[in-house]
């Protein structure tokens, strides 16, 4: 089998470099002990997992990655502080207990989970702007390589007046959903867009465009919906529970969708397979435990 070529990475702003292909564990849950989805991914070669403050999935990351017998320079790590933790202290409490979970002394990318607390919060603004202080300081500590946001729109980066500016963002992205003033914006400044939910949480799969479009390359829907990412230069953030799934989402160099594939897929209906949820107005309220 062809593994994707999974030691290609994106350059970062700040000198650092993140691998092409992250593994998401939006959904593994550490209490029901899923540190074997962790052992199949590294087994199909994902070294970039990410994960969440939020997800609950930290711990298994930790044990999937300390049983490998992989050191842990070999990953490369993210985790995210949740929007009800952007005050300084909390910020630095949540890191230690990520750390922890992890089974490590440093993330290799922190994000802010969330620009805005909830739709009523007045000083969003100084909120944020104070929580990204406090990642610059993390940084300086060593506890952190890297720093970024996450579900940012433009006038979210406006608002943020650090000196050091954020080096990714991840935004739910896929056709249907490509957000494209803030992926433009980001390419401007420098930055790094990841997708969550590249496949649109399955909705795309059965889409007759990307499924045609899977045909003609003979590869998966998923591999297109992963690929197009890619083309478009955007770092998809994969997840699958299934071994036979992680290698297919990981085997995408044997074939190039054309510009007539990308427009297809971009032309797919506005919204289909968007999760609804809405970086100022549908914000998710749920803590770990709670899905
Ligand atoms: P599973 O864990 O059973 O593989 P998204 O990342 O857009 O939120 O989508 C995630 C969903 O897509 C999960 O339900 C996952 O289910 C499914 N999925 C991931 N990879 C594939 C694939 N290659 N083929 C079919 N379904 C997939």
């Amino acid at each position: 089998m062809e593994i994707f070529a999974l030691e290609n990475n994106f350059q970062l702003a700040d000198g650092n470099a993140i691998p092409a292909l992250g593994f998401g564990t939006f959904g593994i849950f550490d209490r029901l002990h899923q540190e074997n989805i962790i052992a199949d991914a590294i087994a199909c070669g994902y070294r970039h997992f990410d994960t969440a403050s939020l997800y609950g999935s930290e711990i298994s990351v930790g044990l999937g990655i300390k049983s490998s017998g992989i050191a842990r320079e070999e990953f490369f790590l993210t985790t995210k502080v949740w929007k009800d933790d952007m005050e300084s202290s909390r910020i630095r409490s949540s890191l230690e207990s990520s750390l922890k979970k992890l089974q490590t002394d440093y993330v290799d990318l922190l994000l802010i989970h969330w620009p805005r607390c909830n739709s009523a919060d007045a000083q969003w603004i100084e909120h944020l702007n104070e929580a990204f202080e406090t990642f610059i300081l993390l940084k300086k500590e060593g506890k952190v390589k890297s720093i970024g946001v996450s579900n940012f729109l433009v006038h979210h980066f406006e608002a943020l007046k650090t000196a050091e500016r954020p080096v990714v963002n991840q935004i739910e992205y896929h056709p249907g959903y490509m957000q494209q003033e803030v992926v433009d914006y980001c390419k401007k400044e420098n930055i790094v867009v990841e997708a969550w939910s590249p496949l649109g949480r399955a909705a795309l799969l059965t889409d007759k465009t990307v499924l045609k479009i899977a045909a003609k390359h003979k590869v998966s829907a998923a591999q297109v919906l992963l690929k197009f990412c890619l083309e478009n230069g955007v770092l998809p953030i994969a997840k699958s529970t299934d071994i036979k799934r992680m290698q297919q989402n990981a085997s995408l160099m044997h074939f190039m969708l054309d510009a007539n594939d990308l427009q297809e897929l971009s032309d797919i209906k506005q919204n289909t397979g968007w999760s609804q949820e809405h970086p100022d107005f549908a914000i998710p309220s749920a803590r770990v435990g709670d899905f």
